[in-house]
Formats: structure tokens, sequence, C-alpha cells
């Protein structure tokens, strides 16, 4: 137990002093100053709440387990707050920018600090436009959870995810037909670049450009509207178009 406290005070001096200086970290600008995760050692948010016990526990086992995890979003990149202290009035103190975990109205505007596209989607379509007389409901977090974050898929849009809790087979098909033939459009690339040779100069390029298609795709179902999703879709067609003739191009080429 001694040691314990010794060990904090000597990390505390370490982390004030001029060598280990670290950026003021604000709401504003949380998730560059979590990037470099050689900081984690400082993470006293998990580290206390951890041992608290239920329900105040369970969060920090959700979020392990999270893409935010994995990316470099701490607790106190969402929730504000000072990460290196110990102290729970200094560490959840208003003074270094902690808030109160936001209630079901403000859940897509503070996930939307740093997902302004799907903000700005989610805002457009119907379940949007319903959020404030349909009790805030469906919000970000019904789909996507508030810390156990997962990767998104295709395959959230289906009748045993979050969809099928509120609607039929004919609601899930507005947005997955639209795009049904696009997903598999984009698995057949991503086997056929994966099979290139090594030796193609041109791998690691069409890998990048379908990464990023991937997630222009990603983006798509938030509009729920197949008109608009259609509409949407047609830059992404023409990148598909591309690919798949340097692909074919490449295929001739190391055939020689
Ligand atoms: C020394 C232990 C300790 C540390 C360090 C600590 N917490 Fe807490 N936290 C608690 C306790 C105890 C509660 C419940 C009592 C309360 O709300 O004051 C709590 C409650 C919370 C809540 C719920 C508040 C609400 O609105 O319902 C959030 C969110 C939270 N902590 C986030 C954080 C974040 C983010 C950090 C780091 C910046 C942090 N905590 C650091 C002990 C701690
Ligand atoms: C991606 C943003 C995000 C991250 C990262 C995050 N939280 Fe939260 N947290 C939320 C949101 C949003 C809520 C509001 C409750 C809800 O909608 O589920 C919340 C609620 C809470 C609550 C209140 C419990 C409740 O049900 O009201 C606690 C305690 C908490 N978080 C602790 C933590 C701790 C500890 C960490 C780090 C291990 C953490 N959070 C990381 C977004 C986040
Ligand atoms: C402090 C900034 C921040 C906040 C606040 C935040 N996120 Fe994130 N989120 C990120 C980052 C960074 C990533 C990783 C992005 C990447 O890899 O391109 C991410 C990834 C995700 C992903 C995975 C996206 C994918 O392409 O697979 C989802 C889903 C997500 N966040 C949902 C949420 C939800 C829901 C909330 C609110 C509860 C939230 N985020 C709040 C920064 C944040
Ligand atoms: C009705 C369920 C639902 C709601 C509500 C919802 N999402 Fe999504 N979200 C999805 C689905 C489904 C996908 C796309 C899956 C795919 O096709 O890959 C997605 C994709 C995403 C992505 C990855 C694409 C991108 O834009 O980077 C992020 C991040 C994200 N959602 C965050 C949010 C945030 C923030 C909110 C609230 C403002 C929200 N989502 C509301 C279901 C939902
Ligand atoms: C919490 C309940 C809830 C969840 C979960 C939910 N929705 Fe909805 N959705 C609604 C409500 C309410 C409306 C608006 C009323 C209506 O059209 O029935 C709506 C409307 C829609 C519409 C009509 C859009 C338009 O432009 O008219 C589509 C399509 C849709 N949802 C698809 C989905 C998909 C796909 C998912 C899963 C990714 C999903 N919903 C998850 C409640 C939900």
């Amino acid at each position: 137990m001694k040691l314990r406290v010794y060990a904090v005070i000597v990390v505390g001096l370490l982390g004030s002093g001029p060598l280990f200086a670290q950026p003021a970290r604000t709401p504003e600008s949380p998730v560059e100053s979590w990037k470099k995760t050689d900081l984690r050692m400082n993470d006293n948010c998990s580290a206390c709440h951890q041992r608290l016990g239920e329900p105040l526990a369970m969060q920090v086992s959700q979020w392990q387990g999270s893409v935010h995890a994995q990316k470099g979003v701490f607790c106190d990149s969402c929730h504000g707050g000072d990460p290196t202290s110990t102290v729970l009035t200094v560490a959840m103190g208003e003074q270094n920018g902690f808030m109160e975990a936001p209630q079901p109205p403000a859940v897509p505007d503070d996930c939307g600090r740093c997902h302004e596209d799907a903000l700005a989607s989610f805002k457009e379509s119907a379940h949007g436009e319903l959020f404030e007389s349909n009790d805030y409901e469906p919000s970000c977090v019904t789909c996507h959870n508030s810390h156990d974050v997962k990767a998104v898929s295709f395959d959230m849009v289906a009748m045993t995810a979050s969809c099928g809790e509120c609607h039929e087979q004919n609601y899930i098909d507005e947005v997955r037909n639209p795009l049904a033939e696009t997903d598999r459009r984009m698995e057949r690339l991503r086997a056929q670049i994966a099979s290139l040779p090594a030796s193609n100069p041109n791998a690691a390029y069409l890998h990048r450009r379908l990464d990023k298609a991937s997630e222009a795709f990603s983006r798509l179902a938030h509009f729920l509207n197949a008109n608009t999703i259609t509409t949407q879709r047609q830059t992404l067609d023409r990148e598909l178009t591309y690919l798949e003739f340097m692909v074919a191009f490449d295929d001739t080429k190391t055939s020689d």
C-alpha cells in the first residue's frame, strides 16, 4: 500500500516536470493528446473506476474491448477531466473540464464532436427528424453503444441487430437493397487486391484507396432513405469502377 502511494507521487512529480510536460488537455482537443499511447500509464480514470464495483466499473471493461480504446480515445476524451490525477475532485473536477455524463437529448451532439459526418447524416435522416418526438430513440448509443463501441460493418443493417427491435424486414431492405451490390463489389475487390503479388507496385496504393472507399460506404446507411443513398452512392460507384479497371489492368500485365 505504502509502495503504491510512493509510486503515484513519483509519477506525479515526473509528470509535472519540464521533461515530461504534457500539453494542456481540453474537451475540444482530446484525441490528439491521447494518440501518444505511451502516456497510458496515467489513465487513472480507468484505474480508479475498475475498483469501484457496479454500476461504475463495467464501463471500463466495456471500453477496453472497444474501437475507441484501440484508437486512443480514452475516458477523458469523451468525459473531460484530468486522467493524470488520482484525486477524485481533481480528476473529475469541473475546473479540469470534467462534464457530467450526457443525458439522452445531448448524446448525438456529444458523439458528434468527433463524428461530424455521422452526426450530419443522422440529423438529415428520419431517425434524426423524429428524435425529439420519439423520446430520443434511436440514438447513436442505441445502435453503437456508449462504451462497447465496435467497428461498424454492413452486417449491422439486419433484423438481428438493433434495427429488428423497432422494424419489420421491409424497413431494413430499404437501406440494404441499394447497398448490397456495392458491398459485394467491394468484397470482390478486397479479395482481388489481397491476391496481387507483393511485387506489384500498385498493391499498397490500391489497398489504401479501397480502405477509403470502405469508409465512404459506411457513411451511407445513416441516410436510411433509398433515394438519398442511391444519389450519395454515385461518387463511390465511380471509384469502384476505377479500382476494378486498375485490378484488371494489372492482371493482364502480370499474366504475360
Ligand atoms: C479516485 C477515484 C476516481 C477517479 C480517479 C475518477 N473517478 Fe469518476 N467516479 C468516481 C466515483 C466514486 C464516482 C461516483 C460518485 C460521483 O458521481 O461522484 C464517479 C463517477 C463518474 C462518472 C459518472 C458521473 C455522472 O454524471 O453520472 C463519470 C462519467 C466519471 N466518473 C468519469 C471519470 C473520468 C473521465 C475520470 C478521469 C478523468 C474519472 N472519472 C476519474 C471515482 C473516480
Ligand atoms: C466514446 C465516448 C465515451 C468514452 C470513451 C467513455 N464514455 Fe462514459 N459515457 C459516454 C456516454 C455517451 C454516456 C451516457 C450514458 C449512455 O448514453 O449510455 C456515458 C456514461 C458514463 C457513466 C455514467 C453511467 C450511466 O449509465 O449514466 C460513467 C460512470 C462513465 N460513462 C464512465 C466512463 C469511464 C470510466 C470511461 C473510460 C473507461 C468512459 N466512461 C469512456 C461516453 C463515453
Ligand atoms: C473524442 C473524440 C470521439 C468521441 C467524443 C467519440 N468518438 Fe467515436 N471514434 C473516435 C475515433 C478517433 C475513432 C477511430 C476512427 C478511425 O479509426 O478512423 C472512432 C471510431 C468510432 C466508430 C467506429 C467507426 C468505424 O468506421 O468502424 C464508431 C461506431 C464510433 N466511433 C461511435 C461513437 C459514438 C456512438 C460516440 C458517442 C457515444 C463516439 N463515437 C464518440 C473518436 C471519438
Ligand atoms: C439506427 C442505428 C444507428 C444510429 C441511430 C446511428 N448509427 Fe452510426 N451507423 C449505423 C450503421 C448501420 C452504420 C454503417 C454500417 C456499414 O454499412 O458499414 C453506421 C456507421 C457509423 C460510423 C462509421 C461511418 C462514419 O461516418 O465514419 C460512425 C462513426 C457512426 N455510425 C457514428 C454514429 C453517431 C455519432 C451517431 C449519432 C449521431 C450514429 N452513428 C447513429 C447505425 C446507426
Ligand atoms: C428505437 C427504435 C428504432 C431503431 C432501433 C431503428 N429505427 Fe428506423 N425508425 C424508427 C422510427 C420511429 C422511424 C420513423 C417512423 C417510421 O417511419 O416508422 C424510423 C424510420 C426508419 C426508416 C424510414 C426512413 C424514411 O426516410 O422514411 C428506415 C428505412 C429505417 N428506420 C431503418 C432502420 C434501420 C436500417 C435500422 C437499424 C440500423 C433502424 N431503422 C433502427 C425507429 C427505429
